[in-house]
């Protein structure tokens, strides 16, 4: 059976389920509580890593959870938390794939009474009370950092510096906060300067397709540095460049986001010149806070996961194996 028809059949039971009179009292020893989960998709290593994290750190906590994989479609999201809702779960936790979109499916999940988690992205809305809490990355400040290391790598530089970017998914809170906090970052040293930057959607190939385009359309020597909002998209670009007979790391300066155990080692071999931690092992916390929201306790609105960042000018040695 492929994933799209999995999908449609977990849904199925959950609104059969729902339709046989599954209505829950409240959650006891006999009765755990019950967690809707819906995961924006698995683009990247880091997404595996995040589902891998919530799914066991449920278990450890003896939460039930339905977990459901939208692939990277909104509308399968919505789908999901629809059926959360009509099974009515304790509580829901999802992880939106883009900002804009939610506030009418949240609207029902808070008629119906269930509280909402926002995981690692955020929603734009104006009503903040669609959701409980969201435990969330700082992508602003991700952004503002990747910025920070050009304006050490290349303080002793006066002519300009040429930036190929290649963003996260459009309209996402990653894509969004990474460009953004670059951009202020850099932003009164004219020197910098972004000569392209192209909506990669965080994932390998997409990395390696427009890695191979702007190899087309500027000289290698043209280029000094490469900002890749993740280390998939990184690893594509790395591929091609390569490919193409330039040193990673030292022809072109590479940052990139996640940290995943491949970049940290390409930081280490200098194919990578800077690395941002993008924190992926957010599940004990994700069931932390449902525990004490189905348990009525008061919980942080917004709370940050915490990230470092590792780079060239660091003590490579001391950084812990990664794990995933
Ligand atoms: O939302 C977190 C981002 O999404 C990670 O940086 C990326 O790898 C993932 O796909």
């Amino acid at each position: 059976m492929n994933r799209r028809a999995r999908t449609a059949l977990s849904l199925a039971c959950v609104l059969l389920l729902s339709a046989c009179g599954g209505t829950r009292g409240a959650p006891d020893a006999k009765s755990p509580v019950v967690l809707g989960y819906s995961q924006l998709g698995d683009e990247s290593s880091w997404r595996t890593q995040n589902s891998f994290s919530i799914k066991s750190a449920a278990k450890r906590a003896g939460i039930k959870i339905m977990f459901e994989d939208a692939m990277q479609d909104p509308a399968n999201q919505i789908k999901a938390l629809r059926s959360f809702i009509a099974y009515k779960v304790d509580v829901i936790a999802f992880s939106p794939l883009v900002e804009t979109g939610w506030d009418m499916v949240l609207g029902e999940a808070k008629a119906a009474r269930i509280p909402v988690i926002i995981v690692d992205r955020m929603i734009d809305t104006a009503d903040e009370s669609l959701y409980a809490a969201a435990l969330c990355s700082d992508f602003y400040l991700e952004g503002r950092k990747a910025g920070e290391f050009l304006l050490r790598k290349f303080s002793g530089r006066e002519t300009p510096v040429s930036i190929v970017e290649l963003a996260g998914t459009a309209f996402s809170t990653p894509a969004i906060g990474r460009s953004e906090g670059f951009r202020e970052a850099l932003a009164g040293h004219g020197k910098f300067e972004i000569r392209f930057s192209e909506d990669g959607d965080f994932m390998q190939s997409k990395g390696r397709e427009i890695m191979k385009k702007v190899l087309d359309r500027f000289e290698a020597e043209d280029i000094d540095v490469l900002y890749s909002h993740n280390d998939d998209m990184t690893f594509g670009a790395i591929e091609v460049l390569r490919e193409a007979g330039i040193a990673p790391g030292r022809d072109i300066v590479i940052i990139s986001v996640d940290a995943t155990q491949r970049s940290v080692d390409y930081l280490r071999e200098g194919t990578v010149n800077c690395v941002i931690e993008c924190n992926p092992n957010s599940g004990p916390q994700v069931m932390d806070l449902a525990r004490r929201i189905v348990s009525g306790e008061k919980v942080p609105k917004k709370t940050f996961v915490r990230e470092t960042t590792f780079d060239e000018f660091g003590d490579l040695d001391s950084i812990p194996a990664r794990g995933y």
